[in-house]
């Protein structure tokens, strides 16, 4: 039987395909709860520390309202209002927060500061987000596809088309090598992920549980076929407007507008997106960046985006039940 007590939720590699399998159902069985109006508290009087060097909506309220649902207490901790960063280092707000709280979210740059959290706080730390690796967000994207698709995901394939050397790229690679699927990163050499940290591990997974790995810059190859095509932003949270430009020349190929549905041949493919999407020109970064480049659309065209193929809000949904899988699995009662 699995037994996640205690343990963090840092990246996707620290578990077993059994143990993500373990979360998964667990998801689903606490959002048919929910569901059904019969969901038993599981964290009652168990309070969490919620980290979040970076700014979020999905996050931050999937935890919220996930620790609350399940009768614990949550203290949002905004890196401009405390000590952290400026004034005193992680290892001592770990030992700080340790003393205090059962468990701790944390978003930020680097992973490096997620398992120094981790290690000195000596409770549970669940990584909402590093420059690295964003597993709570796979865990929705799987249970997305699954209740997609309507069957087990290691008949599913997807593509990741964009950034793979970003948090995303990262960690759909590996949540898929561990679910056994038919997994397609489709970018342009430059962004690729590495091999050594990234891609040899999700093949050495892939060898264990049967799933597919292609790698490729070609997107009509890369695409053929699949149930879900992916993508995220060009530019992710933390990195320099300088790269913008660069990003647009390299990524532009790849995309997901209705060529790329087309090349997929399957009238049923799916749309996802982990959110928040460059599709939209009416927010103050959105317009900043279509005025300057004169383009119409970014990652997705608003075509795709807004199409009934398009299962981006099913995905953040879904962050609510993952998450709060991923706290009753490591704190719950
Ligand atoms: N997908 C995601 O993590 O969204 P937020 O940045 O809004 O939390
Ligand atoms: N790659 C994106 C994901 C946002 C959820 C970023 O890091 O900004």
């Amino acid at each position: 039987a699995v037994d996640l007590r205690e343990r963090s939720f840092l990246k996707e590699l620290d578990f077993t395909p059994d143990e993500l399998g373990f979360l998964l159902r667990l998801s689903s069985e606490l959002k048919a709860a929910r569901h059904a109006g019969a969901e038993r508290p599981r964290l009652r009087g168990r309070n969490i520390a919620l980290i979040f060097e970076k700014t979020s909506t999905r996050t931050r309220c999937a935890f919220e309202v996930a620790a609350h649902d399940q009768g614990a207490h949550t203290t949002y901790l905004d890196p401009a209002g405390t000590q952290l960063g400026h004034k005193e280092s992680v290892a001592d707000t770990a030992r700080v927060l340790g003393r205090m709280y059962d468990g701790i979210e944390y978003r930020g740059s680097r992973q490096a500061h997620a398992e120094e959290l981790a290690a000195l706080s000596g409770v549970p730390v669940w990584n909402g987000l590093t420059d690295e690796w964003h597993p709570t967000q796979t865990l929705a994207d799987m249970l997305t596809m699954r209740e997609h698709a309507g069957r087990p995901l290691r008949e599913v394939s997807f593509a990741y088309l964009g950034d793979a050397r970003n948090n995303m790229g990262h960690s759909l690679l590996v949540t898929g090598a561990m679910f056994g699927m038919d997994t397609r990163v489709v970018a342009p050499r430059a962004l690729w992920p590495d091999p050594e940290s990234v891609l040899g591990p999700a093949e050495r997974v892939a060898a264990g549980t049967g799933a597919t790995i292609t790698v490729t810059d070609d997107v009509n190859k890369g695409v053929k076929g699949v149930d879900f095509l992916y993508t995220d932003v060009w530019v992710s949270m933390g990195e320099p407007a300088e790269v913008w430009d660069e990003r647009i020349k390299l990524l532009l190929p790849y995309q997901v507008n209705e060529a790329v549905v087309k090349a997929t041949g399957n009238p049923s493919v799916k749309f996802m997106h982990c959110l928040p999407a460059f599709h939209d020109r009416g927010t103050e970064v959105g317009r900043e960046i279509y005025d300057r480049t004169g383009l119409d659309a970014l990652e997705v065209t608003d075509e795709v985006f807004e199409s009934p193929r398009s299962i981006v809000f099913d995905q953040a949904a879904n962050r609510l039940h993952t998450i709060k899988a991923i706290m009753v699995a490591t704190l719950g009662d």
